[in-house]
C-alpha cells in the first residue's frame, strides 16, 4: 500500500484497527478518496494477537443483547445493517477458513493475520491509502470540513472519523486520544473503565489461595445481581480470570461482590448427603474432589475449617460446605486495569451520536466508530462485530 502526502481527502480516518479500515472500504468502494492514519508501525495490531492468535472474528449469535452501553438500543441500528452474517460473506468470500469454538465464537482455522491481509486487500481494491507511523497534532473545523494537522503536514478533509479505539493494552499503542477529541468538540464521554479483564483479591484472600494459581474449572457459574454467566474459570496469581470472571467483570463495579458456583451443574448437598450414607469414612475433601479440582476441594475445606469425615458433619455442617462450593460470595479488590482488559467500557456518549451514520449530532462531518464509542460487547466475537457494523454503517455516509 503506497503512502500518500496528499493535501485533501473526502475522509480522513485516524486509527487503522477493525473499525477504522472497514469504514475506510466502504467509503472507497463509493467513490470517496480516503486516507487512513495510525500512529502504529503496522495496522490491526489488535486483530493480530486476538482469540490467542485466531481471531474470534463475530458471533454467530449477535444480539444487541450482548452489548452493554448507556442506550442499550443505540447499537441496534448497525448490527441490523452489517450483520455477523455480512462478515461471515466477506470471509468466506476471501477464502479464509473458519471454525465454531463453542457458544457461536467463530475463529480462523489459520491465522488472525488473515483477517487483517483481507481487510488491506479490500482497502487497497476501494482506493483507499494508509499512512502508518502518523500521527494527529491537532484538529481545526470551519463550515467546509476540518484540517487535520498530521506529524507528516496537514490534511483537509470533508468527514473526519475517529476509529481509535480505547485505552487497554496501552502498551499496544492504545490511548484516550479519542475521548479527548470528543471533549474537544462538545460530546460528552461516559466514564471509561476497564471490561473483560481479570479481577484480583485483596492481600487476605490471596494469601489463603494464591496456592490455587493454575486451577481451572471448566464450567462456573459467576453471578452479578440478575447477570450471571456460566463459562470457565482460573485462579491466577492475582486472582481470577477465565471467560466467566471477564464476563462478569464488565458488569462488576469496585466495592461489589460477586457469587461463584464452582459446580453449577451438580446439586452438591444432595451428592455430599448421599456419600455420608454410603461413605461414611470418607472425608470431605475426597468427597468434593470426585466434583472439582483436588487442591480446590482442598481449599474450599479449609476454607470452612472442616477437616473431618463425612459422617462426623451434620446437615448443617454439609449445607455450609455445599453453599461455599455453589454459592461462595466474593468481593474483589479490583481488576487488573488496562494493562490487560481486552476491552474499554464506556466512551463516546451515544446521546451524542446518530445509530445510523456514527456522527456527531452536533458536529456534521465527525463520526466516531468501534471501541471509542460508548458500546461494548461480551466476550466471544462481539466487539469485533462492533467494530466492523460501526465501521460499515459510516462507510456509507461519509
Ligand atoms: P482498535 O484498538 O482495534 O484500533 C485502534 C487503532 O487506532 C489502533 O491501530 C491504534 O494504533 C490507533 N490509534 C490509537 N490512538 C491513536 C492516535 N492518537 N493516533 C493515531 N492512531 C491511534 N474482540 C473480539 O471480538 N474477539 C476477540 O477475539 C478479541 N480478542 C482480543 C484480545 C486482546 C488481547 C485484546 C486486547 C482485545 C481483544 N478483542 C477481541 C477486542 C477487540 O480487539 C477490540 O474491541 C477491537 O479491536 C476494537 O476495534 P477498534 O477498531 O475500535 O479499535
Amino acid at each position: 500500500m503506497t503512502s500518500a502526502r496528499q493535501s485533501a481527502v473526502d475522509v480522513l480516518v485516524v486509527g487503522a484497527g477493525a473499525a477504522g479500515m472497514m469504514c475506510a472500504i466502504e467509503a472507497g468502494r463509493r467513490g470517496r478518496s480516503v486516507l487512513v492514519v495510525d500512529h502504529a508501525d503496522a495496522p490491526g495490531e489488535k486483530i493480530r494477537i486476538s482469540g490467542g492468535g485466531r481471531c474470534n472474528f463475530t458471533n454467530l449469535h449477535c444480539s444487541p443483547k450482548a452489548f452493554l452501553s448507556r442506550n442499550p438500543h443505540f447499537a441496534r441500528s448497525a448490527l441490523a445493517r452489517y450483520s455477523q452474517h455480512d462478515f461471515i460473506e466477506l470471509v468466506d468470500r476471501h477464502g479464509i477458513a473458519w471454525h465454531e469454538k463453542t457458544l457461536g465464537q467463530l475463529f480462523c482455522d489459520g491465522s488472525a493475520r488473515q483477517i487483517i491481509a483481507m481487510l488491506l486487500a479490500e482497502m487497497e481494491r476501494a482506493g483507499a491509502r494508509l499512512d502508518l507511523s502518523t500521527s494527529v497534532d491537532a484538529i481545526d473545523r470551519d463550515e467546509a470540513g476540518f484540517t487535520v494537522r498530521l506529524s507528516t503536514g496537514p490534511v483537509r478533509c470533508q468527514s473526519l472519523v475517529i476509529a481509535t479505539g480505547g485505552k487497554s493494552i496501552p502498551k499496544m499503542g492504545a490511548t484516550g486520544f479519542g475521548y479527548q477529541v470528543a471533549e474537544r468538540f462538545g460530546l460528552a464521554v461516559v466514564a471509561p473503565r476497564p471490561g473483560l479483564v481479570p479481577l484480583t483479591f485483596g492481600p487476605d484472600l490471596l494469601e489463603r489461595l494464591t496456592p490455587l494459581a493454575g486451577v481451572s474449572v471448566e464450567t462456573a457459574e459467576v453471578a452479578h445481581g440478575r447477570t450471571r454467566f456460566r463459562e470457565g474459570l482460573l485462579f491466577t496469581h492475582r486472582g481470577l480470570s477465565g471467560p466467566s470472571i471477564l464476563q462478569i467483570s464488565s458488569c462488576w463495579h469496585e466495592g461489589e461482590e460477586v457469587v461463584v458456583a464452582l459446580a453449577p451443574d451438580v446439586d452438591v448437598i444432595g451428592r455430599l448427603k448421599a456419600a455420608r450414607s454410603a461413605h461414611g469414612r470418607q472425608s470431605v475433601a475426597a468427597m468434593l474432589a470426585t466434583l472439582l479440582p483436588r487442591r480446590l476441594a482442598q481449599a474450599v475445606c479449609d476454607m470452612e475449617a472442616i477437616g473431618g469425615n463425612l459422617a462426623d458433619c451434620s446437615d448443617r455442617v454439609l449445607e455450609r460446605v455445599a453453599l461455599a462450593v455453589n454459592g461462595w460470595r466474593i468481593r474483589p479488590e479490583g481488576s487488573e486495569g488496562y494493562r490487560t482488559a481486552e476491552v474499554t467500557l464506556g466512551g463516546v456518549d451515544t446521546a451524542g451520536l446518530d445509530q445510523k451514520t456514527m456522527a456527531a449530532r452536533s458536529v456534521p462531518g465527525l463520526h466516531f466508530i468501534g471501541e471509542v464509542v460508548d458500546v461494548t460487547g461480551w466476550l466471544g466475537g462481539y466487539n469485533f462485530q462492533w467494530a466492523w457494523s460501526s465501521g460499515w454503517v459510516a462507510g456509507q455516509a461519509v
